[in-house]
Parts: C-alpha cells; sequence; structure tokens
C-alpha cells in the first residue's frame, strides 16, 4: 500500500514548512500581497495554522478542522483566475524549494484544482 500524501510530504513538519512558506511568499507577493495588506501578525498566524490543519486533513492525516469550506472561505474575496496563476506559480517554486518529489507535486496539484472553482469567483 501506498504512504499516504501527507507522510510522503514529510508529516505534520513538511505540511507546516510549506504552508508557513507559502503564506508568506504570496503575502509578500506584488500581485497577491493585497489579500494580506492591514493584517495583523495574529490573525496570519491563525490562517497559517489553520492552512495547516486543513492541509494535514486532506492529505490523509489525523487533524480534527475547525476552520470553514474553501468557498466559504474566500467568498468576495475577488480571486481571479489570474491571481490563480500566480498562486500556483508559487506553489511550485516553494514545492521545488523544499524538494517535494513530482508525484508528490502532482499529487498536490490535482488537489488545488479540485478546489479552485470554489475559490476563483471573479
Ligand atoms: C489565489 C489563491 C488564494 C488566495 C489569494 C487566498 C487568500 C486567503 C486569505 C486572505 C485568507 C484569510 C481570510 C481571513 O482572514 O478571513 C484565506 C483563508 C484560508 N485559505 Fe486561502 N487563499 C487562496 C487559496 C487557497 C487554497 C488553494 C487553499 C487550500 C489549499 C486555501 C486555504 C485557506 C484556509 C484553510 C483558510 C482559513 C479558513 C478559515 O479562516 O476558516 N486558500 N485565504
Amino acid at each position: 500500500m501506498t504512504d499516504s500524501l501527507y507522510s510522503r510530504l514529510g508529516g505534520y513538519d513538511g505540511i507546516a514548512m510549506f504552508a508557513t512558506t507559502l503564506v508568506g511568499q504570496a503575502q509578500k507577493d506584488e500581485l497577491l500581497g493585497r489579500f494580506w495588506t492591514n493584517r495583523g501578525e495574529d490573525r496570519i498566524d491563525r490562517e497559517v495554522q489553520l492552512l495547516i490543519d486543513y492541509l494535514v486533513k486532506e492529505t490523509g492525516g489525523q487533524m480534527y478542522y475547525t476552520g470553514r469550506d474553501m468557498a466559504l472561505s474566500h467568498q468576495g474575496m475577488g480571486i481571479t483566475e489570474v491571481d490563480w496563476s500566480r498562486f500556483i506559480e508559487i506553489v511550485t517554486s516553494v514545492a521545488g524549494e523544499l524538494g517535494v518529489g513530482p508525484t508528490e507535486g502532482g499529487e498536490v496539484m490535482d488537489f488545488l484544482n479540485s478546489l479552485k472553482a470554489d475559490i476563483v469567483t471573479a
């Protein structure tokens, strides 16, 4: 039996590193940074933790996700196709930096694509 994507991504620590780096890069990004302007550090920390919890659960780890679903969480943000493409570029570069292999990278992309219609609403 193949190990869960969760364990192949390095378990909790691997996913925590991935989520933290991803949100950090998105916040600094010229195009995507606007979604995180005027937010306090604590609020961002809580969001990162929810992202970690969500990814752990969805990839097969033991986690009870207490956040909202993807449609509700991103409703009204006006995330466009262009934003989404940039987000995917950042995911690809972070995955590369963290040494995520091509098989796991492909599974992450399939998973993200399955969420796109809920998140890209503009
Ligand atoms: C262009 C793409 C995306 C942008 C710009 C974006 C932006 C944001 C922002 C600004 C928040 C904070 C909302 C708040 O504080 O009220 C948020 C929450 C969240 N996002 Fe995203 N997001 C994107 C894609 C994704 C994807 C692909 C996932 C899942 C893999 C995700 C998972 C989450 C989670 C779990 C939360 C927290 C939900 C909650 O507060 O209950 N996001 N997102």
